[in-house]
């Protein structure tokens, strides 16, 4: 039987483990059902991704630039490869997405409303299935090293980040995952989402 292409995004907040999630959920894809999987992960690794990510240690880069360069980052993630291993039939996971924007870059500024980080990424596909992934971020920060945190990586703005994402999940009809389960019991409870919808598209 031919593959049917699936979106699968994986949202949340710092250290919610989306990209432990995102390969785990690869792995399982792959060989317990034989799927052809493409993973991938924002910001991405084009040369606009790369600059983002030195911006992330960068406190003086104006949180408006940095919502304009996660969109163009996504735009030509989404044009050039997403859309084209969609087209390929691929499972298509991304380790965070527009979500990520519309959350973070929201609550940097007020001066920056959803409803703009929409317009300036709408010309994106969007995902069939959104899974955010919620913890504590005091949880979340005691397992990072403090010499490393990048700049969005202090737990009363990643408080906000949690409220903002579970505000936009039941908004939006999202499915949401305590992420302070043990990994396997989070992993399941992933994979039983994306069989659900496997299931129903056959
Ligand atoms: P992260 O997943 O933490 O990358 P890594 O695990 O490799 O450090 O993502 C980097 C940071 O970028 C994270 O703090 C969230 C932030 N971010 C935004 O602010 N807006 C966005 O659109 C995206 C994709 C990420």
């Amino acid at each position: 039987m031919k593959q049917k292409p699936l979106f699968i995004v994986l949202d949340g907040g710092d250290g919610a483990g989306t990209t432990t999630h995102s390969q785990l959920l690869k792995g399982f894809l792959e060989s317990s059902q034989g799927l052809k999987v493409y993973l991938t992960q924002e910001p991405s690794q084009s040369k606009i991704g790369i600059l983002i990510r030195e911006f992330l240690k960068n406190k003086e880069i104006p949180p408006t630039t940095d919502a304009l360069l996660f969109a163009a980052d996504r735009d030509l993630h989404y044009q050039n490869e997403i859309k084209t291993k969609l087209e390929e039939g691929y499972i298509v996971i991304s380790d965070r997405y527009i979500e990520s924007s519309i959350v973070y870059q929201s609550v940097q500024s007020d001066k920056i409303s959803v409803d703009w980080v929409k317009q300036i990424n709408k010309f994106v596909g969007l995902p069939d299935i959104t899974i955010i992934l919620d913890i504590e971020p005091k949880i979340a920060l005691a397992r990072k090293d403090d010499e490393d945190l990048e700049k969005f990586e202090d737990t009363s703005f990643l408080d906000k980040v949690r409220n903002l994402y579970l505000i936009r999940a039941k908004q939006e009809g999202y499915f949401i995952i305590s992420s302070d389960d043990i990994i396997e019991i989070v992993q399941e409870k992933i994979q039983e989402i994306v069989i659900d919808k496997l299931k129903s598209m056959s």
